[in-house]
């Protein structure tokens, strides 16, 4: 398969490929881990799959996965407390930007944890890479991970990366999207095992320092193509617009609106065109 083998992951020695669970096709490396989480698997079990058939992205969305990307998903033990799971998203994006920029893409994150390729007058920018993060506590997963209010430490965390990596834009069969994909970045295919190896040691170092969240914070603002925009944000059925003007110190987005200054730890963000892009 794709050149990923089980034992060239091993070889790796990461402390996030400690258990390896290799598949060519499946439904869901999400689902897959969250069952294994279940059953009692480590922290750092990498469920990793060279096709997924029912791969799903943040608000139950289809997530295309065919051969020639790299679809993974993270059993994660944090001691935090369940309050702070939400920090993983946002240091999970820090890392996977910063192994992307190694490779050559200077991808851009929108709010909370999308990474995008961003020309100067494409606002909405292409799609290269999907986050999902899905916290369970106590065996139930929480519908807003991190919005808890007590001190129970996440059960786990299951954290799926998808990177569009040696495959078209076509291939990944979205029409209402625009998409980027390493290959179409690069111009050329890069060895899968070389950029898992870097997206488990950024990611190992975002969520190691993730107590230090001002930190991690400075390198989101860094990275990122919201912060300054106007955005239309899409939450619980709701649709707010105003401008982006920061994040506070927990990572919620401080929307400047007409009516006032909101924090929103949810949602959907649409870049707004404004003058001059
Ligand atoms: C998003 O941007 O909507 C998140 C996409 C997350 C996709 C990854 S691919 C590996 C893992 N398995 C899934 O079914 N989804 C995640």
């Amino acid at each position: 398969m794709s050149g990923l083998s089980r034992g060239a992951i091993e070889r790796l020695e990461s402390p996030l490929a400690v258990r390896v669970d290799l598949h060519e096709e499946i439904g869901s490396t999400q689902e897959r881990a969250r069952a294994l989480a279940r059953a009692g698997a480590p922290h750092g079990t990498i469920v990793i799959s060279e096709v997924q058939k029912g791969g799903r992205g943040r608000f139950g969305r289809r997530w295309g996965s065919p051969p020639g990307g790299l679809w993974l998903s993270l059993v994660l033990r944090p001691s935090i407390p369940a309050h702070l799971a939400s920090r993983i998203t946002q240091a999970a994006a820090v890392g996977v930007a910063k192994a992307l920029w190694e490779f050559g893409v200077e991808a851009r994150i929108k709010w909370p944890n999308d990474l995008l390729v961003v020309e100067p007058g494409e606002p909405e920018g292409r799609k290269i890479c999907g986050i999902l993060a899905e916290a369970s506590v106590d065996n139930v997963p929480a519908k807003h991970p991190g919005l808890g209010d007590d001190d129970r430490r996440p059960d786990f965390v299951v954290l799926g990366v998808g990177v569009n990596a040696n495959l078209d834009p076509e291939d990944l069969n979205v029409p209402d999207r625009k998409v980027a994909t390493l290959r179409s970045e690069l111009g050329r295919d890069v060895d899968l095992t070389e950029l898992l190896d870097a997206l488990l040691s950024k990611l190992g170092a975002e969520l190691e320092r993730i107590e230090d969240f001002g930190a991690v914070l400075d390198d989101w603002r860094t990275l990122n193509c919201t912060l300054g925009r106007l955005v239309r944000v899409e939450r619980f059925g709701e649709v707010l617009e105003g401008r982006a003007a920061d994040l506070t110190p927990q990572g919620a987005l401080l929307l400047e609106t007409p009516e006032g200054a909101l924090e929103l730890f949810e949602g959907e963000v649409e870049h707004l065109r404004q003058e001059g892009t």
